[in-house]
């Protein structure tokens, strides 16, 4: 008997009008930035410029379409703990968004890939959304097991939104259904 497993991909045509470029905070051009912030805050619902300011060191995915920016990711550094076992440095992405008038063009899609391919030394992605579904067929899985924040008090479970992990090659075997955690933050733990 033969088994033909079916697996969804998202896939669609390169555009040539499209173009990546990464940058590091460092060197992100002030009004990038702030076009970022805006996409955000409009597509986000809240004022992203706080949040956006506690990110520390973060490098970000950028796409433009015919030189305007239209798509964005970013990544930041946390370090994600599977139950008692090391930590795993891991790129964290946040401010995943495309600019309403481009999307369903693939761009967000491109985005992610591409910032897949620059965490060759991490040893996770992950992130935290409301809307998985849209990151399922891109190759990236919920984790099962329950979450926590590490604080000075001990481990705080935190209930929620999803969060989600891609496997790098770096990555170490992990049980999605086992404990994860992170680090505490300001602003959105996950
Ligand atoms: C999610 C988002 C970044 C996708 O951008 P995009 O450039 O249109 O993405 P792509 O063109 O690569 O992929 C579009 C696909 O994502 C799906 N998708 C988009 N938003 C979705 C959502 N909220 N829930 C589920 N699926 C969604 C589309 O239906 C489409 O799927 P299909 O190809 O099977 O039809 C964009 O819709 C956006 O900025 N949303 C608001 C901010 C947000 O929700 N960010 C991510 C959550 S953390």
């Amino acid at each position: 008997m033969v088994t033909c497993i079916l697996y969804y991909v998202r896939t669609y045509m390169s555009d040539p009008d499209f173009s990546i470029e990464v940058k590091a905070s460092t060197v992100l051009p002030h009004e990038e930035r702030e076009r970022i912030i805006t996409l955000c805050s409009e597509s986000f619902g809240r004022d992203y410029r706080p949040f956006m300011d506690t990110f520390i060191d973060s490098t970000h995915v950028i796409g433009y379409y015919q030189g305007l920016l239209v798509s964005h990711a970013c990544w930041i550094t946390r370090w994600l703990q599977v139950e008692d076992n090391p930590l795993m440095k891991t790129g964290y992405i946040e401010a995943m968004v495309t600019d309403p008038f481009y999307r369903d063009r693939g761009y967000a899609s491109e985005i992610l890939n591409r910032l897949i391919e620059e965490l060759d030394d991490y040893e996770l992605a992950a992130l935290c959304t409301s809307f998985p579904e849209f990151y399922l067929p891109l190759g990236w899985q919920i984790w099962e097991g329950p979450l926590f924040i590490r604080t000075q008090e001990g481990m705080t479970p935190t209930p929620g939104e999803p969060v989600m992990v891609y496997f790098l090659p770096n990555s170490p075997e992990l049980d999605i259904n086992a404990s994860l955690s992170a680090e505490w933050r300001e602003g959105e733990h996950w």
